[in-house]
């Protein structure tokens, strides 16, 4: 071995020795070892100035006198994402542990890792992100997921207390009313993104129990709600009914939308329902077409991943993701914000973001050149 590899092996050791210790991984006699052994390299291949650097390293690990060993970090259990029998046991056991909304839930999710298998992110970096290959692709991982192929109009239906849902005093009967709260102050953001005054035609794409369109409406604005769920148009019409709102909810899907030709809207929305949809760039350009010059498209409450996760867009590897789609069959994409940021552009719409570093009031905004 050579002087420079054992100095680089040194400098290596000592950085993790730090690291560790700062993690609060090594004591006792693990510590003495590591450090010895460090150290014997050290003497041997490291020049003079490095030797400074990594003393004054090494020095931050001495062990505090008293200090109770930290305790171990269990080892993560990794669940192949393309093992349908292991993505089914995960969800099996998540319902056992009192399902999503459950800390024991929660606490075993902490110790799971979900892997995209390696040949599937490579083939994700090489295809083009809007192509029909790379579609398959996530298909495919849907399919293995689910264990059958993803059906827009069926994949999304959802089991309800559609009474409970129409006799709600506000459209969400289930929540406790701090989260219903939270849901209001994200519709009140969405509404400081609009840019022009007076009463406006507004589509709300994903409507589901109605919740984002009362609020809109009763603000004073005109509100077409399209949902690809016949139970959820059913219950938000009888409620808009009830209320008195005048709401109009249509069946109908994101890259569908069931409007005239001629139907113009100053504000095309979703709310925490555009990443059901497998074609986005599609959707857009539907709704970019129905937009008046000016108008905006506003994705509020969706969902962002890091290239890390997909290069550009793909299925959503996390815990809560994973439970939806492998329990309800959901489609749950997210995509990159760059990606996204260039389907905007595609489809001409100068794109911002307004952050409000929470999942619920988060929004991607695009308006449409008014010539
Ligand atoms: C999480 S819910 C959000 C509902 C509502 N926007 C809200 O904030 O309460 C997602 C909604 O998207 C709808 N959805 C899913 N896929 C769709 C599609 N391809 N086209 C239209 N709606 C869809 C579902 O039926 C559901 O109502």
């Amino acid at each position: 071995m050579t002087r420079s590899n054992n100095a680089a092996i040194a400098v290596e050791k000592a950085e993790s020795l730090a690291i560790m210790d700062n993690l609060g991984l090594i004591c006792g006699d693990t510590q003495k070892t590591v450090k010895r052994r460090g150290f014997d390299l050290l003497r041997r291949a490291v020049p003079r100035p490095i030797k400074q650097l990594l003393k004054r390293l090494v020095g931050k690990v001495r062990a505090t006198p008293g200090r109770p060993p930290p305790p171990i970090a269990p080892p993560r259990t990794a669940i192949n994402l393309a093992d349908t029998t292991a993505v089914r046991a995960f969800v099996v056991r998540s319902d056992e542990l009192g399902g999503p909304d459950a800390t024991p839930a929660h606490e075993w999710w902490q110790t799971l890792t979900f892997d995209i298998p390696s040949s599937l992110r490579v083939s994700a970096c090489r295809l083009d992100p809007l192509s029909a290959e790379y579609l398959a692709l996530q298909d495919g991982l849907y399919a293995a997921m689910v264990g059958g192929p993803y059906q827009e109009t069926i994949s999304e239906l959802a089991p309800f207390d559609k009474e409970a849902a129409v006799a709600g005093h506000l459209a969400y009967p289930h929540c406790e009313p701090q989260a219903l709260n939270r849901h209001i102050s994200a519709m009140a953001r969405l509404v400081d993104q609009v840019d022009r005054p007076g009463s406006l035609r507004i589509l709300e794409a994903g409507s589901g129990w109605g919740f984002s369109c009362e609020y809109l409406a009763r603000l004073g604005h005109r509100l077409v709600g399209v949902d690809v769920n016949p139970d959820f148009i059913e219950t938000a019409t009888r409620r808009s009914q009830r209320l008195g709102l005048g709401i109009d909810y249509r069946l109908g899907t994101f890259a569908c939308l069931p409007v005239a030709p001629d139907e113009r809207f100053d504000i095309i929305f979703t709310s925490a329902a555009f990443h059901h949809g497998r074609t986005p760039l599609l959707a857009l350009q539907g709704m970019v077409r129905q937009l008046v010059p000016g108008g905006q498209v506003i994705l509020a409450s969706e969902p962002f991943i890091e290239p890390a996760m997909w290069p550009a867009w793909g299925l959503r590897a996390d815990a809560l993701s994973v439970y939806c789609i492998a329990k309800f069959g959901w489609w749950e994409a997210g995509w990159t914000r760059a990606f996204m940021g260039e389907l905007f552009s595609r489809v001409g719409l100068e794109m911002r973001f307004a952050d409000y570093h929470s999942d619920l009031e988060r929004y991607m905004v695009g308006r449409l050149a008014v010539a």
